[in-house]
C-alpha cells in the first residue's frame, strides 16, 4: 500500500532541469574543437575568457560555458527554476539553510541567476529567465517541434543531459538537493556500514539530473558532465569519430544498471571526465517511487551492466585533479593533469 497522507511528504517541483554548466579549461581552443568539431555543438557567444555553446536541442542560447583556468574543473551547474514563483522559493529556502552567495548577472540567453554553493562547496545556481534560440532561416528545421536543423559537423549531441559531483559526505549533499531543491531520490548505493557511496536524484522524471559520488578526496570536484545522444546509433558513431582523432576513452561502450543508461567516457582536451549517452535511462512517473538500493554485493552490477568493468581511476579521478597524475586507461598510460592527456601523442586536428 502506499503511505498515508500523514507520513508522505508534499512533493517539491521547483526545478526544471539542468540548463547550463561552466567549464573550466585550460586549452579552451582545444576544448572548443572537441565540442564543436567532434560532438557537433554550435558556438553562439565569445566574452572575455569564455565560449558559449549549445547543442542542436538544447532551447536557449547556451547550454555550456567553457571558461580559460589553469586547472580544469566546473564553473557551475545551472539549474532552471519551474515558474518565478519556484525561484523564488528555492532562494528563500536556500538562503535560510546558509548556503546562498547571492544574485549573478545573465549572459548569454540566461537570465540572472542566484549563485549558491552544496554542502561540499560545488557551485551551483538557480534561475527563470532565460531567451530562447533562435536559428537564421538557413538553419531551421522543417520538423517544427525541433529547435533548429541537426548539424552536419561531427556526430551531434542533442543537449546537455546531467553532471556527476564527487562528494566528500554524499549524504549531507543528498539532503541539500533533496530538502532545499526538491530533487527526488532515485537510486543509491549503500555499503556495508551503511554509508551512502553514491545518490542518483532526478528533479522531474528523467533517471537523474544530478549524481553524487563518494570522493577520496576533498569533494566539491567534477567527476563529470554528461550530453546526450539518445541512441545507440549516434554513440556508436561517436565512438568511431572520437576514436579517429585520438580522444582518448576510459570507459564503454557499455550499458550501467543505475539508471539504464548506455554510455561511454571520455577526457575532451582539457582534461574534464565526460559522458556520452546513448539510449538514454528510464523515466519516473510514479509519484511513490521507492528508491532503488544497492548494496555491497551488487555494486558490480549497479555499476555495469553490460560491457567491460571501469578503471579503478574512474573511483578516483576528477576535476580539478588532486591524485597521483599517472592514469591507467584500458588503452595506455596517460598523464592525468589538464591539457596532458592527449598531449603525449596529439594528433593533427585543426
Ligand atoms: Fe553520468
Amino acid at each position: 500500500m502506499s503511505a498515508s497522507a500523514h507520513d508522505f511528504p508534499e512533493p517539491i517541483f521547483d526545478v526544471a532541469d539542468l540548463s547550463t554548466f561552466e567549464l573550466f579549461s585550460p586549452v579552451v581552443d582545444e576544448t572548443v574543437w572537441f565540442f564543436t568539431n567532434l560532438l557537433g555543438m554550435i558556438e553562439t557567444a565569445r566574452s572575455g575568457d569564455s565560449v558559449f555553446l549549445r547543442g542542436y536541442e538544447d532551447p536557449y542560447a547556451h547550454s555550456l560555458k567553457i571558461t580559460h583556468r589553469e586547472k580544469p574543473g566546473m564553473g557551475y551547474a545551472g539549474w532552471r527554476a519551474t515558474s518565478p514563483q519556484a525561484l523564488e522559493r528555492r532562494v528563500e529556502a536556500i538562503d535560510r539553510c546558509g548556503l546562498g552567495r547571492g544574485w549573478v548577472e545573465g549572459e548569454v540567453g540566461v537570465g540572472p541567476a542566484y549563485e549558491f554553493t552544496t554542502p561540499d562547496g560545488s557551485v551551483q545556481r538557480i534561475n527563470w529567465e532565460v531567451e530562447y534560440y533562435r536559428p537564421e532561416k538557413d538553419q531551421r528545421s522543417v520538423v517544427l517541434n525541433r529547435v533548429q536543423r541537426r548539424p552536419l559537423s561531427g556526430v551531434p549531441v542533442r543537449a546537455l543531459d546531467h553532471v556527476n559531483l564527487l562528494s566528500l559526505d554524499v549524504t549531507a549533499n543528498k539532503r541539500f538537493f533533496a530538502e532545499q531543491l526538491g530533487f527526488k531520490l532515485s537510486e543509491h548505493i549503500v555499503l556495508g556500514d551503511d554509508v551512502e557511496a553514491g545518490a542518483w536524484l532526478r528533479s522531474m522524471t528523467r533517471s537523474h539530473d544530478v549524481a553524487l559520488v563518494k570522493d577520496a578526496g576533498g569533494g566539491g570536484r567534477l567527476h563529470h558532465v554528461a550530453f546526450l545522444y539518445g541512441n545507440t546509433q549516434h554513440l556508436i558513431d561517436a565512438c568511431d569519430v572520437l576514436t579517429d582523432h585520438g580522444i582518448e576513452f576510459e570507459a564503454g561502450p557499455a550499458a550501467h544498471a543505475i539508471s539504464q543508461a548506455q554510455f561511454i567516457y571520455v577526457f575532451e582536451p582539457g582534461g574534464n571526465r565526460i559522458e556520452l549517452v546513448g539510449t538514454p535511462g528510464y523515466q519516473v512517473t510514479d509519484p511513490s517511487w521507492e528508491p532503488v538500493r544497492w548494496a555491497q554485493d551488487t555494486i558490480d552490477d549497479a555499476i555495469i551492466w553490460y560491457g567491460s568493468p571501469l578503471p579503478a581511476e574512474f573511483d578516483t579521478y576528477g576535476t580539478p585533479h588532486s591524485g597521483p597524475t599517472a592514469y591507467r586507461t584500458p588503452n595506455r598510460y596517460v598523464t592525468a593533469e589538464a591539457g596532458m592527456i592527449l598531449r603525449a601523442d596529439p594528433p593533427a586536428r585543426f
